[in-house]
């Protein structure tokens, strides 16, 4: 099929199946996704529990393989990878942010930051500088110091953000991050998503709130494992 847009998407999915097996039990919890982002999009995952929203940011990061169909991770075929290249993929392509945070809590900040290029083998002086630059990019150059337990729950999910991007991933992952957060905090963390996306991040959140939704450019609706809405794709390219 003929496509104005011709660089490569960070991610696409073509038929994307995903099958659990419980014993003798299979459960087919995605029926043939196909979802195309390109860089610089900020996509919201909207669906009800049990759509396949988990499953589908499972896929997406890397943490679990599908059953059929493909998926391209800024142009590399994730599909046929084993279990140790996925997680290679995943440290150099992906900067995850959880709904808890999931800092070390006897770490500085900075230490926290750091942590991902010193699986990437980025030494001393250059890791620091990386992990300080990523502090002051999300407004927290005056807390380097500081351990999880000394933040607020709004800064300590921008440190998670600045970890998240202090590898320079292409792609964000979010999933619910602002749901364990008040509601200045989540201000605080969806502005600072804004601004990544006015930079030019591409960024994929999970989320339940439609408040938050309305924040992304585009919102993917998924149900039963099937994407059902999709304001990214014109009407006329979605089969009712
Ligand atoms: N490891 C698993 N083994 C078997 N079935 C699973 C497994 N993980 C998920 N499922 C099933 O797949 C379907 C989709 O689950 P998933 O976790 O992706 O939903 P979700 O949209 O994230 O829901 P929620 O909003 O509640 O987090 C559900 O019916 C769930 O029971
Ligand atoms: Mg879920």
């Amino acid at each position: 099929m003929a496509d104005a847009r011709d660089s490569t998407p960070v991610i696409d999915l073509a038929g994307v199946r995903k099958t659990y097996r419980t014993g003798s039990i299979e459960f087919e919890a995605l029926r043939g996704v196909d979802l195309r982002i390109d860089e610089g999009e900020y996509v919201a995952v909207m669906g009800p529990s049990g759509s396949g929203k988990s499953t589908l940011m499972n896929i997406l990061g890397c943490l679990d393989t599908l059953t059929a169909g493909s998926y391209r991770l800024a142009g590399e075929d994730v599909g046929e990878l084993d279990e140790i290249d996925l997680a290679d993929i995943r440290n150099r392509r992906i900067g995850f942010v959880f709904q808890q945070f999931n800092l070390l809590p006897s770490l500085s900040a900075l230490r926290n930051v750091e942590l991902p290029l010193m699986y990437g083998r980025v030494h001393g002086a250059e890791r620091r500088e990386r992990a300080v630059a990523a502090l002051e990019r999300v407004g927290l150059g005056d807390r380097l110091d500081n351990r999880p337990g000394e933040l607020s729950g709004g800064q300590q999910q921008r440190v998670a953000v600045a970890r998240a991007l202090v590898g320079e991933p292409a792609l964000l992952l979010a999933d619910e991050p602002t749901g364990n957060l008040d509601t200045v905090s989540s201000h605080d963390v969806l502005r600072l998503f804004d601004e990544l996306h006015a930079q030019g991040r591409t960024i994929v959140l999970i989320t339940h709130e439609a408040e938050v939704a309305e924040r992304a450019q585009r919102v993917v609706r998924v149900r039963d494992g099937l994407v059902v809405e999709d304001t990214g794709v014109p009407r006329t390219a979605v089969v009712a």
